[in-house]
């Protein structure tokens, strides 16, 4: 064999090791993530840290949080079509609102319904305050 073709055959390997994860992986969700409101929604509070994983380790089901999803392999994010978009002052009150997505209290989906549950079953240091979740500003 030539030089130059085994040397093709080497990059074409590599490039496939290393491609590969990212191909597999197709829509997983990002780890670390700062949940921010929609594009062109001015905010009124610090964007807040949220860890993918973590939660996944706290052996929460998905489809507790992505609850409006056929499947596993289909869900979206909660400000897809059809879900959480209205981030209108007048649609704060509102079940599919932008605002209750997050702050329900009667929702195990959101995160404050979820956090206060699992204070009143005992968890002291799980965020319920504003400023747990929304740091500065
Ligand atoms: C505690 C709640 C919670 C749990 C449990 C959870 N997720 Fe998520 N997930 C979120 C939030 C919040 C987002 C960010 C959504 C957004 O930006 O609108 C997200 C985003 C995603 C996204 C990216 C969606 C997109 O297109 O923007 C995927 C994919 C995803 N999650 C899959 C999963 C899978 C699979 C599991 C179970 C192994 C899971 N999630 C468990 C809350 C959760
Ligand atoms: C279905 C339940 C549930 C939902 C929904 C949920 N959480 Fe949590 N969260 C937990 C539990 C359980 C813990 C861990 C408490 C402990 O063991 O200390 C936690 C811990 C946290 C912590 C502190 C520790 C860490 O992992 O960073 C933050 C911050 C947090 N959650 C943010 C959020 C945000 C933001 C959302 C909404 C996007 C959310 N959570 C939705 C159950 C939930
Ligand atoms: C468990 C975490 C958590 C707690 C506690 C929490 N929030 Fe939020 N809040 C969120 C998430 C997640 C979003 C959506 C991402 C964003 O807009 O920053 C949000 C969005 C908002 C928004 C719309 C976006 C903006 O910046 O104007 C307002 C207003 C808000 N929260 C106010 C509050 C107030 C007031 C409290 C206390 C009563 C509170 N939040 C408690 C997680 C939380």
């Amino acid at each position: 064999m030539k030089k130059s073709l085994i040397i093709s055959l080497m990059v074409a390997a590599l490039v496939c090791v290393f491609a590969l994860p990212a191909v597999i992986a197709g829509n997983a969700p990002a780890d670390n993530m700062v949940l921010k409101a929609p594009e062109g929604v001015k905010m009124t509070k610090a964007p807040v840290d949220f860890s993918h994983k973590g939660h996944e380790g706290y052996g929460i089901d998905c489809m507790v949080c992505h609850h409006k999803a056929a499947s596993k392999d289909a869900i979206t994010g909660c400000t897809a079509e059809g879900c959480h978009v209205d981030a209108s002052k007048a649609a704060k009150k509102d079940p599919k609102g932008f605002y209750q997505a997050w702050h329900s209290k009667k929702a195990d989906a959101s995160c404050l319904g979820c956090h206060k549950k699992e204070k009143k079953a005992g968890k002291k240091d799980i965020p319920v305050s504003c400023k747990s979740c929304h740091p500065k500003k």
